[in-house]
This record gives C-alpha cells, structure tokens and sequence, in this order.
C-alpha cells in the first residue's frame, strides 16, 4: 500500500480529529456556492450554533463557536470549512477504501464521487449540481459518515438524516447497509422558506436526485436522457426520419445537467446554441470538451450557428451572457431555430438559480444576498421577458418543452404569458411529449453502473457485456419498443467513443425491466469469472419509472388526477430496501424544487455471488414494473401494454387492471 492510501485510510478512521484541524484558506479557484440568504432570527442563529457545536468536542467550543457563526454571517450556512479533509476526495479503486464491509466501501466510493472537484459543482460547500443539491450539510457529517463506514459490518444499517448520521444500528444481512432520507418533513412546513431555515438551521437539506443518494456520475448521466430527448424532439417536429442534421437547438445553462445538452445535440448530429451567465461554468465545460466553441459577440456567434445549419455539421456553441438576451437577439435578427428549451436552475429561481436579464452575474451575486426583495422582482421581470421572446420564436417554427427545471411553473408563478386560453401552459413538459409516453410508461430509465476498480478496461468491458445483451433482447423485441431498443444499441456502441467519463467509471444507458435485469446477471457473471476485475455498483437516477412523484415532470404524464399523490415513490424505496438493495433513499425537493416533488432511489453492489443474483432479480424487477403497474393503473397505454407482457413473463406478478369506459358514454353524463 502506497503513503497516500495509507494516510487517507487513517484520516478516514479518525472521523471528527480530537485536535482542531489547522484552518486553511478557501480556494478562489473553485466554484462556490453563492451567498445563501440571511433567514434566521438572533435566536434561531443561536439554536444553528448549538446545533453545529454538536459535532464537535467541547473543548473547542469557544474557537468553533467564533468561528461558525462567522460562517453563518458571511455565507448564511456553516459549513465547517476547517473540517474539510486534507485528502482528495475522489473514486479510488473500492481496494483503497478502508471498510470492513464491501457494500460500505463501495457506498464510499460513491459518495466520495459526488464531492470530487472535477464532478461537484460547489465542492467546498459539499453540493454535487443545481445549486443545491447537497450529499451532506457540513464536513463533520462527511467525517462522521465515512468513519461509521470504515468501521461497520454487514450486520448493521448507517441511518442518515439529511446527511446527519444518526449512528449505526443492528440489522442483517440482507438489509440495506445505508438508509438515506433527505429534506422529509411535515407536508404543511415544504414552503421554499422553510428549507431556507430548515437547512440554515442545519437540520435538513436538499439532496436533489442523485446528489442525496450517492449516485450522480457527472454529466453523462444526462447525456444519454438528453440526447434521446432531442433526437425525439426532432421526430415530433420533423416527422420519424427527420434527424437533427442542420437543426438549431436553443437552451441555457452549463452547469451539472444543463451542461450536457451541447454534447448530447453533438452527437444527435445538431448545432446547439447555449448560453451561460456563469465564466467558471463555461470554462469547466469548454476546458473537458463538453462545448466546442465560446463567444461574448452575439453577431459571431449567429453568423457560426447559420453557417453550420447550411453545411449541417454538428457543434455546439456557447454564448457567455443571458440566455434572454440571446432569445431575444435571434428573435430580432431572424435567425432561423428549430428547437428550444431552458435548463436554468428555476427549481430554486431566487436562490441563485436564475440570473436575471438586465444586470451583469456579479450584480446578481450582490443583488441576491443584499436585497433578495429587489432581487426576486427582477428575476420575475426576467421570466416576462424570457417567455415573451420564446413566444416570438415558437410563433416563427421553434418547438419549445420545458425541460424539467420548473420553467413553466416559476414563469407562470411570474406573470409570464405562458398560459393558453383555454388552460393550461402553452408548451408541454419533456415527460408529457417525450420521456413519458416513450420511455417511462415501458420501464426504460435511466440505469447506471460504476465499476468499482475504477479501471477503464473493466468499464470497456461492461460496455461490451451490455452491447452483447440488448442485441440479443432487441431480436425479439416487441414493434413498440424497437426504435427505444435500436436508439440504445447506437448510445452503448458509441459511448466509449465520446469520452463520457467524468470521475468514477460510470456508464448510463436507458433500459427497461428486462434489459436491467439481463445486463446486471451478466455483469455478476463476469466478476465471478474474472472478466471484470472487481464488483460493479448498479443504481440510477431517481428521475425514472418509479422512482419520482413530481406532477410537473416525472408524473407529468398520469392523467387519472393522481399525479400530485406520492404512494408510488414511498412505496418503490420501501420495496426496493425489502428486495436487497445495498442502499436506499428518498428526498424531498430534486429536480423541480423542495415540495414539490419525493423521489427516491437505491444502490446495489453486484459482487459475483449468488447472493448478488438472488438480489438483483428480485430487486431490479420491482424497481421498475411497480411504477409500470402504477402507471397503466392510469390508463397509459404504452404502460397497459408493457405490464400485460410482463405479467405473461413472470408468474407470480398479478396487477390490478384498470376497465376502460367509452369516453362518449362519460361526456353525455348530466353531472
Ligand atoms: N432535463 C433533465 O433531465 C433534468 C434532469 C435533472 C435536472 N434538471 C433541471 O435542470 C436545471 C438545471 O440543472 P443543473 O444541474 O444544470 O443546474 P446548475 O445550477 O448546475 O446549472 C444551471 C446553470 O444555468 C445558469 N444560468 C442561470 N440563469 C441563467 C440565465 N438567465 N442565462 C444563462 N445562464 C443562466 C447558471 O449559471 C448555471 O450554471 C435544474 O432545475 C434541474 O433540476 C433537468
């Protein structure tokens, strides 16, 4: 064992150090998270000071205390940057990990992907991407949390409380090893505000989706969603063969998941136009390839985009501003746009998500800790602004959706012209359009493996098993599903090829129940035979089948008027810790904001053992077709017509059908 795994080993054990760590100075190098805003009173400060000097040993209270409420004045959270760990955090082989049980060291593998510098948004402040989405609160949870892994058996369950690790507790075997709730609370207290104090206070957080739950592998995670959600987006404007060759796609945002739409329209064989108010954002983007080019000069940067439509090569083009001032420029100028959409961070519009037209990113910055009321007038003013222009280019050919950021929501919450007369928004929502009809309501998602060696030839590896199974799948393949099959086949064939990786040795691909199952059976198979070299972490993100209540996205697309119920996302976790998975969590907030949506998710370490398969069959199986049998309970279609296939497949499966009435029948009704 070299030096540096041998000292990180020990740092790792020491948890929270008796002896106060030497204070070091913030890196102004990295992305930090903005200022959060001033929300507690003088007593509720004291209470944030109490709670924070809980994790650390009393003798040094007074510093601490000095320290932290500091902290609390100037950045409106306390982080305990003090307790940041001398070591890099980053996915080192499982090997490296010190743990006692594999399933915890692969947990901290994952997790400490998620707070990498190259992956993390604002690493400092232990938030992965969107701004908020946090794997813990402060670096002593982080501390804590890794010393109770290093040290737990398989006969024990960590229990984490928004990122606080309530301890270890006895369990079993085949219970999970962590169990992860983020952001739950009492449903009257799920306002905006009270997670402002709520995580002020340092007693809950937003985890997001996969930033909570350990499972974010970087912008490919998304790049795989997007693209097949742009490559549709084109069919339903330019009929089935349509493609995106010469296509202009307009949208905003460079950041964790925004930043993978110029890459994804890249390989959909686009031109993307992408606008990013944030220079650190668009360096990190440009310096790793994920955008080709960069401009300040909206002029330049038009003339490039009309070139490329003519000569139909794909690339991707940042513009270094407001995303409104873009829109409007196009709209004024009549440059021709086919698609659009936004990935600002509106789930948290006035929280730094959304940077207002008008004024420059660092007025924002001021605007937003110094006079959030001035500060969320102009964001509304923004969103008037923002709507109007992409009204002005859908009336010219531009098909507009939301792309799963609140954009509909927040603009209409603003006043924006964003509503159709006779109801409703006038764009609908990627899941109602797209993601929905054609993928959820099969069981395909977003599944995703990590190879715990973190070796690149066992990720090749993985590649080619998962080609090897979908090609084998797709030759009996129901009419219905081939084009979702035959768009999987070109996203794995080529994955390699692009370069994806960023941190851990991910892959993501969009299977269904079958094609998961298949793929994961295989892989355990291949690490028992030695063919991959050390076990694979299946999971996925909690923007799935199953996985997600959230009736602005997810469930966008249930129309029997359950869509603002949870059953489904409470229930697929608590299914899902019963079945074997490794690790389990739900949240609060993710994608859309804090109320508005639960999700959840799980881990599973496939290690090549009969164990390992037993689990995996049981537990991939329900993490998918509950939500299927949810949603043909609704009516879908696609949904009735996939759990009917699988109820043939798989005896002991038996779903409640729904009776369908003829619609005449209910509209000649005198209610
Ligand atoms: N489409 C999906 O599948 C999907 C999945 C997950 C999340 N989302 C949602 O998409 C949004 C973006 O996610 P993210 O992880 O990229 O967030 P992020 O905060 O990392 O990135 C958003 C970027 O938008 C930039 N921005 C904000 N206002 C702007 C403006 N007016 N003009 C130009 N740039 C502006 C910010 O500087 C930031 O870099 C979130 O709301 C997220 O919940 C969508």
């Amino acid at each position: 064992m070299n030096m540096d795994t041998e000292a990180f080993r020990a740092a790792v054990m020491e948890g929270i150090p008796s002896s106060l760590p030497e204070k070091r100075p913030i890196d102004p190098a990295l992305n930090h998270a903005p200022v959060r805003r001033d929300v507690l009173s003088r007593e509720e400060k004291k209470l944030a000071l109490r709670n924070a000097l809980r994790y650390i040993p009393a003798e040094h209270h007074r510093e601490m205390a000095r320290e932290f409420a500091v902290e609390l004045k100037r950045y409106g959270r306390i982080y305990m940057y003090r307790y940041r760990p001398e070591y890099p955090i980053t996915a080192r082989s499982l090997d490296a990990f010190p743990c006692r049980s594999l399933q915890a060291g692969a947990i901290m593998l994952m997790l400490s992907n998620n707070l990498d510098h190259a992956v993390a948004q604002h690493p400092d402040e232990l938030i992965t991407y969107g701004g908020n989405g946090a794997v813990f609160q402060n670096w002593a949870q982080y501390r804590l949390t890794m010393k109770y892994l290093a040290g737990m058996t398989d006969k024990q369950t960590l229990v984490l409380y928004s990122g606080h690790p309530l301890g270890l507790f006895p369990s079993h075997g085949d219970a999970p090893r962590v169990v992860v709730t983020n952001g739950m609370v009492i449903p009257n207290y799920s306002s905006p505000d009270d997670y402002e104090r709520m995580n002020a206070l340092g007693v809950s957080q937003y985890g997001q989706m996969t930033a909570g739950s350990f499972m974010y592998i970087g912008p490919q995670g998304i790049v795989h969603g997007t693209t097949i959600t742009v490559m549709n987006a084109a069919r339903l404007k330019f009929g089935k063969h349509g493609g995106m060759k010469g296509r202009i796609f307009v949208t905003s945002g460079l950041g964790g998941m925004s930043g993978a739409q110029p890459k994804a329209t890249v390989i959909a064989g686009g031109i993307c136009l992408v606008a990013e108010v944030n220079p650190k954002a668009i360096e990190a983007r440009h310096a790793r390839g994920w955008v080709d080019e960069v401009y300040t000069d909206l002029d330049r940067l038009a003339e490039r985009a009309v070139t490329a439509r003519e000569t139909g090569e794909a690339v991707s083009l940042a513009y270094q501003g407001n995303v409104v001032d873009l829109l409007e420029y196009l709209l004024e100028h009549e440059i021709p746009v086919d698609l659009g959409s936004d990935q600002t961070s509106l789930h948290n519009p006035y929280g730094g998500g959304y940077y207002p037209a008008g004024m420059s990113f660092g007025e924002s910055v001021r605007m937003m800790s110094e006079d959030p009321g001035q500060f969320r007038e102009a964001v509304k003013a923004s969103l008037r602004r923002h709507v109007k222009a992409v009204n002005g280019l859908t009336a010219r050919g531009m098909y507009f959706w939301d792309y799963g950021n609140a954009f509909l929501l927040e603009s209409g919450r603003a006043g924006a012209d964003i509503f159709r007369e006779e109801g409703g928004y006038r764009y609908p929502s990627y899941v109602q359009a797209i993601m929905g009809p054609l993928f959820f309501d099969y069981g395909f998602g977003p599944f995703r493996w990590v190879c715990t060696s973190s070796d690149p030839a066992d990720l090749a590896e993985t590649d080619r098993i998962a080609l090897g199974e979908l090609e084998r799948i797709a030759v009996d393949a129901p009419g219905e599903i081939s084009g979702q099959m035959e768009d999987n086949i070109h996203w794995i064939r080529e994955a390699e090829r692009h370069s994806l990786v960023v941190g851990s040795q991910a892959r993501i691909l969009y299977a269904d129940s079958q094609g998961r199952i298949a793929i994961a059976r295989a892989f355990n198979r291949a690490i028992r035979e030695g063919r991959i070299s050390a076990p694979v972490v299946l999971g996925r993100d909690h923007h799935d089948v199953s996985g997600t209540d959230s009736p602005y996205r997810e469930t966008s697309n249930i129309y029997d008027g359950s869509a603002f119920t949870a059953d489904m996302a409470v229930q697929n976790v608590i299914g899902d810790a019963f079945r074997g998975a490794t690790w389990v969590s739900l949240h609060n907030g993710g994608g859309v904001g804090w109320g508005e949506v639960i999700n959840g998710g799980f881990g599973l370490l496939l290690d090549g053992s009969g164990e390992a398969e037993r689990r995996l069959e049981m537990m991939l199986h329900w993490d998918v077709n509950n939500g299927i049998a949810r949603r043909s309970w609704a009516r879908n279609e696609g949904a009735m017509q996939a759990i009917g296939r699988e109820m043939k497949r798989t005896p002991g499966l038996e779903v409640t059908m729904p009776s369908l009435v003829d619609d005449a029948l209910i509209e000649g009704m005198d209610l």
